[in-house]
């Protein structure tokens, strides 16, 4: 059983559970600054979320899934129990709409404060807590898995384009993408890595090349305008993103920017993977179109670190994920191992040996 005291990441987490509660490393200030947040209160678990201290599908639901231990703690004691419970959950739920895992984690907590919300504030707490930091190693462990079975494709000096952060950062440790990445250049099959900056935010630039300099990988950062010529000039060998929801019949939400990459890829003949958890497919969406696009304040496209780089009165949209139909992905790559076309049918079974 785990000391409830103690996050388990034995590997770096962005989310630990410290003697105060939940930290958080605050992904805005980074590479700058290594800052962590304290989060006392439900709504500084969920302003973390909104504002991207804490990112990626992974990590929003390892953080969530804290967030209902947060809620828990922190309500006076003549406050209803189960009020607060939902309270905390409709908050969180509320912050970010596209990455499944959210809800996954949410979902799941909810099944375990009903299991022992009768026995008091106490032990639902308690066990909230202990499912919490289940739910976190059983992140980075299914990480592990996925970078193993992701680096089985890799061939020795591949050159391989990412798209925005995946790594540690986005997850509750090792990364999905990014672990694919890192799990090759163990197996000293990865040549570089091209890192996409990802506009708006800079994921790319700020986190992923900050993640591969203390990985000691090698990679150069690109404009996102750059991967069709890299392609077409022969100098990516395969591709591999990160997921925020993938539907049941393979079509795959992820950061604004994949689905031009997806297409890129095709048109060149260069292979372009998805990987994530099992936790980050959704069986109830059917297709990519009834996955929700989170669109985020314009003010992220026409400012830059508060820099206005458009004219005042600009009109900017800032939709934060697209879709990449199942048609133009070579494979998903999960814990549960290499799932291939027609994925719908390698999803079910996937689920079904679990
Ligand atoms: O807006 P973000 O930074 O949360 O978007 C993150 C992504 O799109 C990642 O690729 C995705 O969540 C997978 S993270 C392992």
């Amino acid at each position: 059983m785990t000391d409830h005291n103690e996050s388990p990441a034995s590997t770096f987490s962005p989310i630990r559970w410290g003697a105060s509660g939940l930290e958080l490393l605050d992904q805005t200030r980074l590479p700058r600054e290594e800052t962590w947040l304290d989060c006392r209160l439900p709504g500084d678990v969920a302003g973390a979320i909104r504002r991207l201290s804490v990112r990626g599908a992974p990590a929003i639901g390892v953080t969530a899934a804290y967030g209902l231990v947060v809620g828990l703690q922190s309500g006076d004691e003549d406050h209803d129990l189960r009020e607060r419970f939902e309270e905390t959950w409709e908050l969180l739920a509320a912050t970010r709409p596209t990455a499944v895992n959210l809800r996954w984690a949410l979902d799941q907590g909810r099944e375990v404060f009903e299991r022992h919300a009768d026995s008091g504030r106490e032990a639902a707490t308690t066990a909230l807590l202990e499912w919490a930091h289940g739910l976190h190693a059983a992140d980075i462990e299914a990480n592990r898995r996925l970078g193993a079975h992701g680096a089985t494709l890799f061939t020795r000096g591949d050159r391989v384009l990412t798209h925005c952060n995946t790594g540690a950062l986005a997850t509750a440790g090792y990364g999905t993408a990014l672990g694919v990445i890192q799990s090759s250049w163990a197996d000293g099959k990865l040549g570089m890595v091209w890192v996409d900056e990802t506009r708006p935010l800079l994921q790319g630039a700020r986190l992923t090349t900050w993640e591969l300099e203390r990985l000691g990988i090698p990679y150069r950062l690109v404009t996102d305008s750059s991967a069709g010529s890299l392609m077409s000039r022969e100098l990516v060998d395969r591709i591999v993103v990160g997921a925020d929801r993938i539907a049941a019949n393979g079509d795959t939400a992820n950061k604004i920017g994949t689905y031009t990459v997806a297409v890129l890829a095709n048109r060149h003949g260069v292979p372009f993977y998805v990987a994530a958890p099992l936790s980050t497919i959704d069986r109830d969406t059917p297709t990519g179109s009834e996955i929700p696009i989170e669109e985020r304040d314009p003010g992220e496209v026409t400012e830059v670190f508060g820099t206005t780089i458009a004219p005042g009165e600009a009109a900017a949209a800032n939709f934060a994920f697209d879709v990449t139909p199942h048609e133009l992905i070579t494979a998903i790559i999960t814990d549960a191992g290499v799932l291939e076309p027609p994925f719908e049918e390698s999803i079910a079974r996937a689920f079904a040996a679990r």
